[in-house]
């Protein structure tokens, strides 16, 4: 086995996770949801809007490739997935093994996610809207909580800090509430060097941030 630094991936993988992860790590019982007015900002193949949306809540989810045809996302998550668990066991060593027990127990939440997800697509396109950050079609103060998993920060070797920058205060412009970003880490699963600067940036004094 040769053990690697860190994840090796050419661009933005398509995956997605579950309505379980979400709640886990974007801690999303510190809201009501029913209450809340969602976005799922480069939501992917993640199962998180058709789970969400079948209970009640009121969610969108935004992606790129949105508008592509179901066989056509279905072709590129299988694809990256096999990448992505080809890789993992070289990386085991770079992140704490709790909530998952291994590479196949992450792959079922991954597959599950994707799975639920394709007929919702197909079903709800009214749930899934094409958009790409650091631009969005979506009007101010339009959602009450953001959400954006394993996207931004994760790809701060192939996406600056302009970019990082300009999606945040986009996000903060489409969002009366609060943001939601995880992980904070990059591919190397150490912290993105764009957090602090982002914090101390004079052009987002307007914000506030917490990291925990
Ligand atoms: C690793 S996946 C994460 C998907 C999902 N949020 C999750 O946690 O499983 C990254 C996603 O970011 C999307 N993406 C790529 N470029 C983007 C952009 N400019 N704005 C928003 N999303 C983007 C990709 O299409 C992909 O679905």
């Amino acid at each position: 086995m040769i053990m690697k630094d860190g994840l090796e991936l050419k661009d933005v993988v398509l995956l997605g996770r579950t309505m379980a992860e979400y709640a886990e790590y974007f801690s999303l019982r510190d809201f009501d949801l029913s209450r809340e007015r969602v976005l799922d900002m480069g939501a992917g193949v993640s199962s998180f809007c058709g789970e969400a949306s079948r209970s009640g809540y009121s969610v969108v989810a935004a992606d790129p490739v949105y508008g592509l045809s179901v066989s056509e996302i279905a072709r590129k998550c299988e694809t990256d997935l096999q990448e992505v668990t080809a890789q993992l066991p070289g990386v085991m060593h770079k992140y704490t093994w709790k909530f998952y027990q291994d590479v196949e127990h992450l792959r079922t939440f991954r597959e599950s996610a994707y799975r639920t997800f394709l007929p919702d697509y197909t079903d709800h396109p009214d749930r899934y809207v094409r958009a790409a950050l650091p631009t969005t079609p979506f009007g101010d103060d339009e959602f009450t909580l953001s959400l954006v998993s394993y996207f931004l920060f994760l790809y701060e070797d192939q996406l600056d800090y302009e970019f990082h920058k300009r999606s945040v205060l986009e996000l903060a412009r489409v969002t009366r509430g609060e943001i939601r970003i995880y992980p904070m880490s990059n591919l190397l699963a150490e912290k993105s060097w764009w957090v602090r600067k982002l914090m101390t940036d004079t052009g987002c004094t307007g914000l506030s941030f917490e990291v925990r």
